[in-house]
């Protein structure tokens, strides 16, 4: 049936909502690919001062990659959607986050999208990622670097969790690894620049 491309359809163009442009846009702020690192995320909108709009779009670009997934999880077997389904499904949502069709396909690096999945596909496995996100965001105080271990532990965590042999690989276990890849590639810059001890602290404003 077409149901599996609908629903993997769909994902990607919730995923494709750029919240961090709309929400800016809404509240009157500049556009947050003009400033800071020039991304479209949660972290860049702290940088231009105002914490209520970050904390909305990390909310709503979060909820942009759990929502999909959760009604596969509901309402899919109905439709005769399974496992790969779901997967595809929270992979497309990351993907339209990082490739807006909305938004010539400039898009952020998935961090908040990446959260809200991983909670849709298990909870304990999101909570456990974003506590190591907020422990060394805590730490060493970059946004960048917390993102980058979180993408790390991810899957190691699933592993830990799900005893699952990489011979017996599980779709959710495919998007997951995915997801941590494109994730790293996306903060290429930022490695860069933690290298060079040029990265920006999170929560630091910058014009
Ligand atoms: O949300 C992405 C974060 O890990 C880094 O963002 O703006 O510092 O490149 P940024």
């Amino acid at each position: 049936t077409l149901y599996p491309a609908l629903a993997t359809l769909a994902a990607y163009l919730i995923g494709s909502l750029s919240f961090a442009v709309i929400v800016s846009r809404l509240m009157g702020l500049s556009d947050p690919r003009s400033y800071g690192s020039k991304n479209p995320g949660a972290t860049n909108v702290l940088r231009s001062g105002n914490k209520a709009a970050a904390v909305i779009t990390l909310l709503l670009d979060a909820l942009k990659g759990w929502v999909p997934v959760v009604l596969v999880q509901q309402f899919g077997a109905a439709y005769g959607l399974g496992d790969a389904t779901l997967a595809l499904v929270g992979l497309a949502a990351f993907l339209g986050h990082l490739y807006p069709v909305f938004f010539r396909f400039q898009g952020g690096k998935g961090v908040a999208t990446a959260a809200g999945v991983l909670l849709a596909f298990e909870p304990w496995l999101g909570v456990a990622t974003l506590l190591n996100w907020v422990l060394i965001a805590g730490f060493f105080r970059y946004s960048s670097l917390a993102s980058i271990a979180a993408a790390v532990f991810a899957p190691v965590y699933y592993l830990m969790g799900n005893g699952v042999a990489w011979y017996m690989a599980k779709p959710v276990l495919l998007a997951i690894a995915a997801m941590s890849v494109l994730l790293l590639w996306r903060h290429r810059e930022n490695i860069n620049r933690l290298l060079a001890g040029k990265e920006s602290k999170l929560g630091a404003k910058k014009p």
